[in-house]
């Protein structure tokens, strides 16, 4: 854990720097996105997001941190976060989460999204669509946290509680889904991992209060079945204990005086965080 005094508090042309990258991170998402089908392998789409980064002028924020050996992390079905791209062929039905992160004059932007590949199962949709729902819970959480003055933890109240909601609506056949405790969201800025850490269930003890200045990843990852995670011997693959399927959702959010910015999203979050009553706070 880090200590409070580490936060990295950015300014607004920071926060515009964080902005060109979150671009340039949508755009290689969006273009993945739209490459991913079956017969694809996931280098191939690994080369998709490079080419789009290199395009932009920006460098992949990923490549060579602690020695990963991609741009992008590719993880399949039962595999939760950091699955290294390689020869694997995606099939009609797979749950493909992709997580990008790129760097712009020294800013970092990161994000990640999960799709079914072709057509999915019913019960896999419903996960996707609950994993999404529960990231822009956190970050409309944030959002309103930042104005109310509220603390960190809000996010993984917000988040806890829009699983919940989804599993009393009767999605995954009425069972719990697992919330991974293990990897959280995180501050980013002149490094991709910074204090705080942004947790995705409610925890005990005092979290750090919210502040203009904040640069923050939310990153719920949801699970099936059971929340327990192992990775595998590459080192890097996270994968479900019990092999059930797993999703995995991030934006980077800005919090500025004047409200939060989803720096990673096209419109700034203004759909989605409108849709929950929040009001994005772009910065011209
Ligand atoms: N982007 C991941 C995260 O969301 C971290 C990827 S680890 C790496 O925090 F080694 F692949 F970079
Ligand atoms: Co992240």
């Amino acid at each position: 854990m880090f200590g409070r005094e580490r936060v990295e508090y950015k300014g607004p042309d920071e926060m515009r720097t964080m902005r060109r990258a979150g671009v340039v991170v949508a755009d290689a998402l969006d273009a993945v996105v739209a490459a991913a089908a079956p017969g694809v392998t996931t280098a191939g789409l690994d080369a998709v997001a490079a080419r789009v980064i290199a395009g932009a002028g920006a460098t992949p924020s990923f490549l060579g941190y602690l020695g990963y050996p991609a741009t992008v992390c590719v993880s399949v079905n039962d595999e939760v976060v950091h699955g290294i791209p390689g020869e694997r062929v995606l099939a009609d039905g797979d749950v493909l989460s992709v997580d990008c992160g790129a760097v712009v004059d020294g800013w970092h932007g990161d994000s990640a999204r999960t799709v079914v590949v072709g057509t999915g199962d019913a019960g896999d949709e419903e996960l996707v669509r609950t994993g999404e729902a529960a990231m822009w819970a956190g970050i409309a959480a944030l959002a309103r946290g930042l104005a109310a003055g509220e603390r960190l933890d809000v996010v993984g109240e917000a988040v806890e509680t829009e699983v919940e909601r989804a599993q009393a609506a009767g999605l995954n056949g009425g069972r719990a889904y697992g919330i991974v405790e293990e990897y959280v969201g995180h501050g980013i800025g002149s490094a991709m991992h910074q204090p705080p850490d942004v947790l995705n269930y409610r925890a005990r003890g005092r979290s750090m209060r919210l502040r203009p200045g904040m640069c923050l990843a939310v990153e719920p990852m949801l699970v099936r079945g059971e929340r327990f995670t192992r990775t595998l011997d590459d080192e890097w693959t996270v994968v479900t204990e019990d092999g059930s399927r797993a999703v995995h959702w991030e934006h980077t959010v800005a919090l500025h005086e004047g409200g939060a910015w989803v720096l990673t999203a096209r419109d700034g979050g203004a759909e989605r965080l409108g849709a929950l009553g929040v009001t994005v706070a772009p910065l011209a």
